[in-house]
This record gives C-alpha cells, sequence and structure tokens, in this order.
C-alpha cells in the first residue's frame, strides 16, 4: 500500500498488538538489545507518521523537532515524564499514554513490596539459601523478626488510581489509612481514606507510599525535610517514579537509623548504579521497575498504546490522551 502511515516502534511488545497495528501501517521496529540510544531513536523516528515508546525513550523537544511528520505519538506507560509534552502539544500532537489498564497490577507490587519489607521476606529468604538455616537455629524466639502490617498506619501519598487500589488493600489488611492529594477524592474518603495534610501523614504513617505522577512540582517532594518529619522507625515504599525522592537523603536516613526500612521499584538513575549507597544498607527491598511487569497488563497496555496511535494517526480522539489540549474540546 504506498500511502500506508509508517510508525518507528521502538522495543517488540508482548501479545499480538503489533500484528495489528502491521494491518494499517508499516512497522520500523528497533530491533537491538533493550531501549534504542538516542541517536538510533532519532534515525528511526525520523520520517514516521507515528511513533509508539516506551518510558525509557526520551522524548525531547529536539527530537520532535527532528521528526516533523509525526501525527501521533504513544507510551506504553502511564507516566508520560520522559516526554516534553510542552513541546507536543504547541505543535498540536497528541501523546497516548496508558492510565487504567495497571492500576491493580502497580497496587498488587506496592502491597507485596509493603509486606515484603515489614516482614523481611527477602532477607530471611537469602538468610536460608546462605544455610543458615540449621538445627541449632530451627526455631529462634527473636528470629528474623519484623513489623506488623494489620493496626498498622500507611499514608498514601496521591490518591488517584493506583493511591486508591493501594488504600483498599491496606483496608482489607486491616490498616488504617491516611491520604494526601491535592485534590482529594470523595470517593476516596467514601472508601476509608482519611485524608490529612502532607506534615500529617508523614508523622503519622508507621508506612507511607508514594503515588504522585512525577511533575515538576513533585520532583524530590519526598527530600531531607520531608523524610526528617517522618515517623522514627517508619518505612518508605516507592512505585512511582524515582525522581519523587531525593535518594541521597533518603540512603542518609536509613544509614543514620531514622527510617526502619525503604521498598523502592524505581530510582533516580535506572538502572540503579552498582555503586549506589543503597545498594549497601540493611533493610531495604529493592526491585527493578516492574510495577507493571504481569503477564496480561503488559498485553494490556501493548494494545491500549496501539488503540491510542491507531486514533491518532486516523485523526481520532485517542482514548487516553495525556495532553487533551491538543483537541478543539478537551
Ligand atoms: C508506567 O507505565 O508509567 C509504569 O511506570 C510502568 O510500570
Amino acid at each position: 500500500m504506498p500511502d500506508e502511515p509508517i510508525v518507528a516502534v521502538t522495543r517488540g511488545l508482548p501479545g499480538g498488538a503489533l500484528e495489528r497495528l502491521g494491518e494499517v501501517a508499516g512497522i520500523r521496529l528497533w530491533e537491538g538489545v533493550g531501549a534504542p540510544p538516542p541517536h538510533a531513536l532519532r534515525s528511526l523516528a525520523r520520517g514516521a507518521d507515528g511513533l509508539l515508546c516506551m518510558l525509557t525513550d526520551r522524548i525531547d523537544a529536539g527530537l520532535l523537532a527532528a521528526c516533523p511528520r509525526l501525527q501521533a505519538l504513544s507510551s506504553c506507560s502511564v507516566g508520560v515524564d520522559h516526554v516534553d509534552l510542552a513541546a507536543a502539544t504547541a505543535r498540536g500532537l497528541p501523546v497516548g499514554h496508558t492510565p487504567g489498564v495497571l492500576t491493580e497490577t502497580t497496587a498488587d507490587l506496592a502491597f507485596a513490596l509493603l509486606l515484603a519489607l515489614a516482614r523481611r521476606v527477602p532477607e530471611a529468604e537469602r538468610w536460608l539459601r546462605a544455610g543458615s538455616w540449621t538445627p541449632q537455629r530451627r526455631w529462634e524466639p527473636d528470629l528474623l523478626l519484623g513489623r506488623d502490617v494489620h493496626g498498622a498506619t500507611l499514608g498514601v501519598v496521591g490518591v488517584g488510581a493506583i493511591g486508591r487500589a493501594v488504600a483498599r488493600r491496606a483496608r482489607g489488611f486491616g490498616m488504617r489509612v491516611l491520604g494526601w492529594s491535592r485534590h482529594p477524592k470523595r470517593e476516596a474518603a467514601d472508601e476509608g481514606v482519611h485524608f490529612v495534610d502532607l506534615e500529617r501523614l508523614l508523622a503519622d504513617a508507621d508506612f507511607v507510599s508514594l503515588h504522585v505522577a512525577l511533575t515538576p512540582q513533585t520532583r524530590h517532594l519526598v527530600d531531607a525535610a520531608a523524610l526528617a518529619r517522618m515517623k522514627p522507625g517508619s518505612c518508605l515504599v516507592n512505585t512511582s517514579r524515582g525522581e519523587v525522592v531525593d535518594e541521597a537523603a533518603l540512603a542518609e536516613a536509613l544509614a543514620a537509623g531514622r527510617l526502619g526500612g525503604a521498598a523502592l521499584d524505581v530510582f533516580e538513575q535506572e538502572p540503579l548504579a552498582p555503586d549506589s549507597p543503597l545498594l549497601g544498607l540493611k533493610g531495604l527491598v529493592l526491585t527493578p521497575h516492574i510495577g507493571s511487569a504481569s503477564v496480561a497488563t503488559r498485553r494490556r497496555m501493548a494494545e491500549l498504546s496501539v488503540e491510542n496511535l491507531l486514533a491518532g494517526l486516523a485523526g481520532r480522539r485517542m482514548p487516553h490522551c495525556a495532553n487533551p489540549e491538543v483537541y478543539a474540546n478537551p
């Protein structure tokens, strides 16, 4: 088909989403390992009508300027902090993303991290595998003691869809739930989230779980001052974006024993540098940005990102657009 649109795709996708895209567009797929480096991303996207990217692809104003034909950009992620949204909006380019489909899966991971941290599950497994579970130490009154989750207070920072889903899990585990949001939602309050200001949440919560999007306002929202306000011995869980936390300040607070621990799925620099101070600290559970990583959810994300792209290429409204201002009727 001579006039079929050309779509640049920066990674193979699970399920049949790419086959579906291939029925209406010519696909230019990055075949390398992992994310394309910036120069390769630019050559891949140059001349394309659509771009389907991941959160690891930096879509800045320079890249957008090098791709004047682009009519639609779609990210296989809910977060769009890797995209210069202002530059895309300025030229009327719709940017698709994947909210909703990963809410419950990401909440599952946040809660799994909270439980793993509280009950020292990874540490206990390492201890067993290291051969420390001997007949002499079969069961000890003080072996690997953790924290109770039931009866504890969870502070949810950012009570959007994922924060609410975490709050529901916490209620099911018998926790009291405090929440902080710039725009508190009535439905969340009805589900048992008690909205307080951020200072009070940090001071009262035994576990603090972060669920805000990364924006200039939330970058280092959890800085040295916020960490100092946290209840001594409390634990931080982060499945949002690494830059929401000042990681150096967190490492200091943990090293000083002010906090009880942290469970982190996201980092200021990903992958985590081998010399990160976090790797040398005790009381941490660390995972490699797997919040949405279930088979079914990654398929749904792939399908939704293709739906967004196809709508954008056809001049239709994207089902989930991160910059709806590009439409006459946002
Ligand atoms: C997203 O989609 O933004 C998540 O971070 C991926 O798990």
